[in-house]
């Protein structure tokens, strides 16, 4: 059965009716495909691409160019889950006039809506993303765009300043305009509190069970992202000895010659191989 496409107003009524949304990245067109059979709700072209698909360090290497191209991709294999485009470190953070550009750019690109990371500080920021007419999702707790400042991947919110800090984020997240919020590594309690609080739905990821929905990183949901595996992961599959072994079936099949097979292969008609006997003589 078909479904309509995900609009904003689905989100927001999803926290009403108490119905769970389910976010996951996508980066490519099969990924975002696939995310549309299965009826998530929200594809985030995460800038976690940089570290999963690109293998950097840190996802503060990211550029525009990269979140365009991927969210272009990913806008051709999804029709009806929410697109979200991450901001990329430094395009938000210089100036208002060049975050609501950017924002422009990600959703020319085909995103329904933009990601950000920061709370109280950059609510003017937020504010005026929305008022130029784009949605904005906020990222609150861990912020892996600063993690150098944070002190590495690490749970925020773990002490009672540090979790004031991260509810007044969410409350001005929201009072900013924001849709939804991305609530990343902070104790589950502290993610419980967070979404009684908000009117707008909180995603969590490493934030409990008691948000509003749940987002990961379709590397890790797969299993192929080799580096670490956070706490808060749960990997439902586990694909990397599964394409290992087919690369190997694949290696012996050509040193063998057992691939290709006949049912591989195009063949010349009787009439064009005869008349070009005099070439398969010499
Ligand atoms: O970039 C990303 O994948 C994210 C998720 C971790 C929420 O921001």
């Amino acid at each position: 059965m078909s479904r309509n496409p995900i609009t904003i107003k689905d989100i927001r009524s999803a926290k009403e009716t108490g119905r769970k949304l389910v976010m996951l990245t996508a980066y490519d067109y099969h990924t975002a495909q696939i995310g549309d059979a299965a009826e998530l709700d929200m594809l985030l072209v995460g800038d976690s691409l940089g570290m999963v698909v690109y293998g950097l360090e840190s996802t503060v290497g990211v550029t525009m160019d990269d979140m365009i191209r991927h969210t272009q991709a990913v806008r051709r294999g999804c029709k009806t889950a929410h697109v979200v485009a991450d901001m990329p470190f430094l395009t938000y953070n210089t100036s208002i006039r060049e975050a609501i550009y950017n924002a422009g750019l990600l959703l020319k690109a085909g995103g329904d809506s933009v990601k950000l990371e920061g709370g109280v500080d950059f609510a003017p920021t937020i504010e005026a993303i929305v008022k130029a007419g784009i949605p904005v999702v906020g990222h609150i707790g861990l912020t892996p765009q600063t993690i150098s400042a944070l002190g590495g991947f690490k749970a925020q919110g773990r002490d009672e300043a540090s979790a004031r800090a991260i509810l007044a984020d969410a409350l001005a997240v929201e009072q900013a305009g924001a849709y939804s919020v991305v609530l990343e590594a902070v104790p589950s309690e502290l993610g419980q509190l967070i979404s009684r609080r908000l009117t707008i739905p909180v995603i969590g990821i490493g934030a409990g069970p008691h948000t509003d929905g749940q987002v990961l990183v379709y590397h890790d949901l797969i299993g192929l992202y080799d580096r670490f595996v956070p706490k808060f992961v749960k990997q439902f599959a586990q694909l990397r000895p599964q394409i290992l072994q087919a690369m190997q079936d694949y290696r012996d099949a050509v040193r063998q010659s057992s691939f290709p097979a006949p049912e591989h292969c195009f063949r010349l008609n009787e009439t064009v191989k005869a008349a070009l006997a005099d070439l398969f003589e010499q």
